[in-house]
């Protein structure tokens, strides 16, 4: 296999070729941190979605779904901390007044940044002589503020200064009254909210592992105080769960980290950090944070509004605590992308694939008839093709090019089932091949039993 960057390089070019993901606003020379998803890559992120979904919410009684707006009152990030803390070090080359940030610089130094604050940065800095990757000296380190700031209407001015929001939890804790007062949800409960996200990214990189304008999974669950710690340890196993049997990421190339005292987000008394061996290193995937009270009691303060919960069956009120598993969904998304990129030899020829589970492909199955210049060739394909669309959905039919170019093009997609109807479909048995991307193997299989057949290797 390539080396790391060169896995990156032919990822990121593998997905632009064959409809993926493309450079945001790309033909007026791209916008940084921004990327727009072609049809595949679509098809990709709907099922993560849908697959998260359905763990985290459908399967489940006592969870809630909603889709808050993006634009919210300022004081809600003003009441979250986010105004005063949501900061990334900044630091500037003085010659070229280009922006890093200090911390990477530190890092690609070899130095370990977890838990420093931007004097310690600004001490390093100069310590260890570290120049702006132009060789130019730096300034000091400031604190850069990440929200995303608009006004909203015709006057701009402090009173109509709005923010697009920097995480999806702030619309679900301005909803949780809404959900008590409709749903009358028995303790504990959750809500859930998939949805774009914007952040100010200093240096956004990696494709699309950094990005400002992203999508974030994420669960708010509400438990009695006392009580943080089942729930905690029930949602770090759903989230291996998910990571394993939804995305079908191998289990060695995550890991659990514990973010410190000094490294956890101002709203958080315990974080686990899920890392993932991306192709440029070990980052951050996915956290699981526990938020205390400390949304609901600050919104609670700050708008005046009572946001206790009552308890019918202890007759108590209290405000509830917070569990919170937060799921990036660009990252989601690198990471089976990266954990599918795979290269071997097939039929003499280098082959470049992707090998996703299929429950993540775009595509779960082709059809092919083997010539297309035979029409009953074409017409059976089209029959077998429709019957496994009901089925399955996910299911392309391709007659163009030559069936070798077929398989290839389907096996650099991650298409795990070729199927081809050929000579002996129509004249002889009934039966079709059914080709699988990993090995190229085949075995032939009667039409009747397809689906069922699918079916076992599916699940
Ligand atoms: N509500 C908690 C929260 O937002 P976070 O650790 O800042 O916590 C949660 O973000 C997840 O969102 C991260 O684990 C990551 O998957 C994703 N994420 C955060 N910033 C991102 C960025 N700039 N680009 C892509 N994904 C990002």
């Amino acid at each position: 296999m390539a080396d790391s960057s060169s896995k990156m390089e032919k990822i990121i070019s593998l997905c632009k070729r064959r409809g993926f993901v493309y450079q945001g606003s790309e033909i007026y020379g791209g916008l940084a941190g921004t990327w727009d998803y072609g049809p595949l890559g679509v098809a990709l992120k709907k099922n993560i979605e849908n697959l998260w979904w359905k763990r985290f919410v459908t399967d489940r009684e006592d969870m809630y779904g909603v889709d808050a707006a993006i634009l919210m009152n300022q004081n809600v990030w003003k009441a979250s901390g986010h105004v005063d803390t949501f900061t990334d070090p900044l630091v500037e080359d003085t010659k070229t007044n280009k922006r890093y940030r200090a911390d990477h610089l530190l890092e690609d130094a070899g130095i370990n940044t977890r838990g420093l604050s931007v004097e310690k940065m600004n001490e390093l800095l100069v310590e260890k002589k570290i120049k702006s990757p132009d060789g130019n000296p730096l300034g000091e380190v400031r604190k850069f503020q990440m929200m995303l700031k608009t006004n909203i209407g015709p006057v701009a001015d402090d009173a109509s200064i709005s923010y697009l929001r920097p995480e999806t939890a702030g619309g679900m804790f301005v909803n949780f009254k809404n959900i008590i007062d409709t749903f009358h949800p028995k303790m504990p409960f959750g809500m859930a909210q998939i949805g774009k996200a914007f952040r100010n990214e200093i240096a956004p990189r990696d494709f699309i592992f950094r990005v400002r304008e992203l999508e974030q999974m994420e669960v708010e669950y509400f438990v009695k105080p006392t009580e943080w710690k089942e729930a905690f340890e029930s949602y770090r196993k759903g989230m291996w769960d998910f990571i394993t049997e939804d995305l079908g990421l191998n289990k060695s190339s995550v890991h659990e980290l514990e973010v410190s005292d000094e490294d956890r987000a101002h709203y958080s008394r315990r974080t686990i950090d899920f890392e993932f061996d991306f192709p440029f290193g070990k980052k951050e995937l996915y956290g699981l944070a526990y938020r205390t009270d400390f949304d609901l009691t600050s919104h609670a303060k700050a708008s005046s509004v009572d946001l206790s919960y009552y308890d019918e069956e202890s007759k108590e009120r209290f405000v509830p605590h917070v569990i919170e598993p937060s799921f990036g969904l660009g990252r989601s998304i690198l990471a089976v992308l990266s954990d599918a990129y795979s290269e071997d030899e097939l039929g003499g020829e280098t082959r470049a694939f992707l090998k996703f589970s299929p429950k993540v492909a775009p595509n779960l199955i082709a059809v092919f008839p083997l010539l297309k210049n035979k029409p009953a060739l074409v017409d059976k394909a089209r029959e077998v093709y429709s019957e496994l669309k009901k089925k399955f959905t996910r299911v392309s039919f391709d007659d163009n090019g030559n069936i070798g170019k077929r398989y290839r093009r389907q096996d650099e997609i991650g298409t795990p089932f070729c199927i081809t109807v050929d000579f002996d479909t129509v004249e002889k048995d009934n039966t079709v091949t059914v080709r699988n991307r990993d090995t190229g193997e085949q075995e032939r299989v009667v039409i009747s039993e397809l689906v069922a057949h699918i079916e076992k290797k599916v699940v």
